[in-house]
């Protein structure tokens, strides 16, 4: 079939774990930066759980230098914003590190890092500082105490299968986190933004929210829309991450929210481990799937298959971050083949990682090149070919 090129405004995903300083063995922004060019990004933002992790306005501007000397190596004027890591110990660093991050990061449940806020009271604090500010609050919504109970109910032999990750991650972890976060957001006037959605109660409670007035954005993520629990049964702890795969009910809620626009955007919550890290057995693996360098042919394949509208697509992917970040607009496109079936290969990737949870998917909509800053840089991920070499370390 021959080619069809199609032009669309260039992605943002709100969303990734790019691992400096700390992490680097796994991603750093010269890898990072040609996956988000790879996959049609230009611009990211980025996760605060790094080692250390960026609490501090003197963190933050340590990580700064180090991304802008990454990006400048490999000539990626990748467009990006960080978050800022909520700690107990830290409130007070939303007003002094204020105009350097993007929003503030809090992990009400722990995930990978130390990040976690636990603590009602602080979190309140934050919601209120954030108000005050102006600032957004984005929420990694699972209840620490609800998943540490329910861990200590299960036996020790369940908690070897990586199955038990979807039980002990719960979906009333996520619900009533979500919910706190809401009263709050009702409380102050906090802007929120609600991190990868994963069920359909989040989805049901956001459109209330929405209603209510609240002033709230929710997210979801490529793997809780495209895949579900039966992926541990072929993927092992590959298919593990934080929030978990839910059930095909939450998947078809969860198309449905992005379709009538409870679901405002899409972020791969790109989070790097190495294969070797992966293959380890639950319970030492780490939680996290790399997603930036298949976002888009995953998307555009919905569009092809009429699950998703263009229209959706562009306002998933790019307007609606756009407006509640409040970022500065830009003409940079990404020229997708929407004709051309070609099958996932992680170890084609330009993340450092290697490996994709959707190897082998035989998708269209792969991009040809991206225009960022006016200058065409093109894909060769797509293109690339020859044998597979295997996961990087
Ligand atoms: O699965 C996850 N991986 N969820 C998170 O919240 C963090 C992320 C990571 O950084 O690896
Ligand atoms: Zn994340």
């Amino acid at each position: 079939m021959s080619s069809a090129l199609l032009t669309l405004p260039a992605l943002i995903d709100p969303h990734v774990h790019f691992r400096v300083p700390g992490g680097e063995h796994k991603e750093d922004w010269r890898t990072g930066a040609a996956a988000a060019i790879a996959g049609g990004v230009t611009t990211v933002l980025d996760m605060p759980n790094n080692n250390p992790a960026c609490t501090t306005k003197e963190r933050l501007e340590e990580k700064k230098r180090l991304i802008d000397a990454q990006l400048a190596e490999v000539g990626i004027p990748l467009r990006y914003g960080l978050y800022l890591g909520a700690s107990e110990k830290t409130v007070s660093e939303i007003e002094n590190a204020r105009g350097g991050y993007i929003g503030i990061k809090v992990f009400l449940g722990q995930s990978t890092g130390d990040l976690l806020m636990d603590n009602d009271t602080a979190f309140e604090e934050v919601c209120h500082t954030a108000a005050r500010l102006g600032t957004i609050v984005a929420v990694h919504a699972e209840d620490e105490k609800i998943m540490q109970n329910l861990k200590a109910s299960l036996s020790p032999e369940s908690l070897t299968n990586v199955r038990v990750h979807s039980r002990i991650r719960g979906r009333e972890a996520a619900i009533t986190a979500m919910k706190k976060a809401i009263a709050l957001g009702k409380k102050y006037g906090t802007k929120l933004y609600i991190l990868h959605a994963s069920t359909k109660e989040e989805v049901a409670l956001i459109r209330q929210a929405k209603h209510d007035g609240v002033t709230i954005a929710l997210e979801t993520t490529p793997h809780h829309l495209f895949l579900n629990e039966s992926a541990y049964e072929t993927l092992g702890t590959k298919a593990q991450m934080n929030p978990p795969l839910r059930t095909p009910e939450d998947q078809a809620a969860l198309w449905e929210g992005l379709m009538d626009g409870t679901i405002d955007t899409i972020g791969t919550d790109h989070a790097p481990h190495t294969l070797e890290e992966k293959g380890q057995p639950y319970g030492k693996a780490p939680s996290g799937v790399p997603g930036i360098e298949t976002l888009l042919p995953l998307l555009l394949t919905a569009v092809r298959d009429g699950k998703l509208t263009l229209d959706r697509f562009m306002a998933v992917t790019r307007t609606n971050a756009e407006k509640f970040f409040d970022l500065p607009s830009n003409d940079d496109t990404v020229v997708v083949d929407m004709n051309t079936v070609r099958p996932v290969r992680g170890s084609t990737f330009k993340t450092k990682c290697g490996w994709s949870p959707f190897e082998g998917w035989e998708l269209v909509g792969w991009p040809a090149y991206t225009v960022l800053r006016g200058k065409k840089v093109e894909s060769t991920t797509a293109s690339r070919r020859g044998p597979a070499k295997g996961g990087r370390k």
